[in-house]
């Protein structure tokens, strides 16, 4: 379906399989979410299993009204509302102190809960058949790249949810930007599609999680879910930093090294360098300066990797600055943040 033409009964039938304590996934602006009953312990313990997630890793609880924090939260902060006006419904998830309510099985044993409001409007409507709160993480085996459409859902999830709604391809293709408003300053635990900077244009200053960006900043992530090494296909990736011919004829020699020790080599090219490659698989992410178009893709590629079974990635590097960073956090955890400079 689409969230212009959607069908209402197929809705209802998904809401009452989330109300019974069943798992339906479903499409959102960011990437496709394994829905469950965020009330429910039960149901939140069934996502864990289905993902095959660590249960000390909490969910994003999902609404679709704003009354409804409310219930989930304990109190809201001037900040929250803040933001909630101005990035919801949208790609954008905030950590609060959460009420009595929320079972800790949903938010991993932590007093804190993550909410966002998506802006798909298929996942509205699913989220008000629900009951009004569904806790779901990115629709993928634990370890996988987030789906970006309903096949890779079926992919990694057949056989373990109850439903799954097709809602064509996400618009984003990147998780949402999660900021944790439980502390004196508010930070950035995950970056998304809205920026650090269009977080400070609303609240002034916002810090960052210096781990995301670092192989080694000394200290755990502060969203439980960013230490795990997510996003990860299954060939051993490379990030290649430097001027671009370096780059690709970088990229060239060690590819020709892999070809002669009979290993299967991928390259994560862009338009303008597709062509210079000679790897066994080589795939662009679209125009270097495109990153909105680049977030879109980067999820399927690194699917298509597994798919024809790479053994060795090398992966462009970019910029990392606005949409630049959440791409770039992508990247360095899919390689394991294994950067080459040249
Ligand atoms: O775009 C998204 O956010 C997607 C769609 C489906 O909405 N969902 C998603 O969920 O990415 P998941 O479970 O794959 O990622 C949730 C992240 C994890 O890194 C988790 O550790 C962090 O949010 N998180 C959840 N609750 C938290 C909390 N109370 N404190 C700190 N981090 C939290
Ligand atoms: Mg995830």
């Amino acid at each position: 379906m689409t969230e212009e033409q959607i069908d209402m009964e197929l809705i209802r039938e998904a809401g009452k399989i989330i109300r019974d304590g069943g798992l339906v996934a479903f499409p959102t602006e960011t990437v496709y979410g394994l829905g469950g009953d965020a009330l429910n312990p039960l149901s939140s313990r069934k996502i864990y299993a289905a993902k095959g997630r660590p249960s000390d890793n909490p969910l994003i609880v999902h609404i679709a009204d704003q009354q409804a924090l409310s219930s989930i939260v304990g109190e809201i902060p001037g900040n929250a509302w803040k933001l909630a006006e101005r990035f919801w419904p949208g790609p954008l998830t905030m950590i609060l102190h959460k009420s009595d309510r929320v079972p800790r099985e949903t938010t991993g044993g932590l007093d804190t809960v993550a909410v966002r409001m998506p802006a798909n409007r298929i996942a509205q409507e699913m989220i008000r058949a629900a009951g009004g709160y569904v806790a779901a993480p990115s629709a993928n085996r634990s370890g996988r790249p987030s789906p970006t459409v309903a096949r890779y859902v079926a992919e990694d999830l057949a056989g373990r949810v109850e439903m799954i709604i097709d809602g064509g391809d996400v618009e984003i293709g990147l998780e949402s930007t999660i900021v944790d408003l439980t502390s004196d300053r508010p930070m950035v635990l995950r970056p998304g599609y809205i920026t650090r900077q269009d977080l400070e244009n609303v609240l002034s200053e916002v810090e960052e999680d210096r781990t995301l960006m670092e192989a080694d900043a000394g200290q755990a992530p502060k969203a439980p879910g960013m230490k795990y090494r997510h996003y990860a296909p299954k060939g051993e990736m490379t990030v290649v930093k430097g001027v671009e011919e370096q780059v690709v004829s970088y990229i060239n020699e060690r590819c020709r090294e892999c070809r002669d020790a009979g290993r299967r080599t991928g390259v994560i090219a862009t338009d303008e360098t597709l062509s210079g490659y000679c790897a066994d698989v080589c795939r662009s992410v679209g125009c270097r300066h495109d990153e909105e178009a680049i977030a879109r893709e980067l999820y399927r590629i690194l699917r298509e990797f597994d798919d024809e079974a790479v053994e060795v990635i090398y992966a462009e590097a970019f910029d990392d600055s606005g949409i630049g960073r959440a791409i770039m956090n992508r990247l360095l955890k899919a390689a394991g943040h294994r950067v080459h400079l040249v």
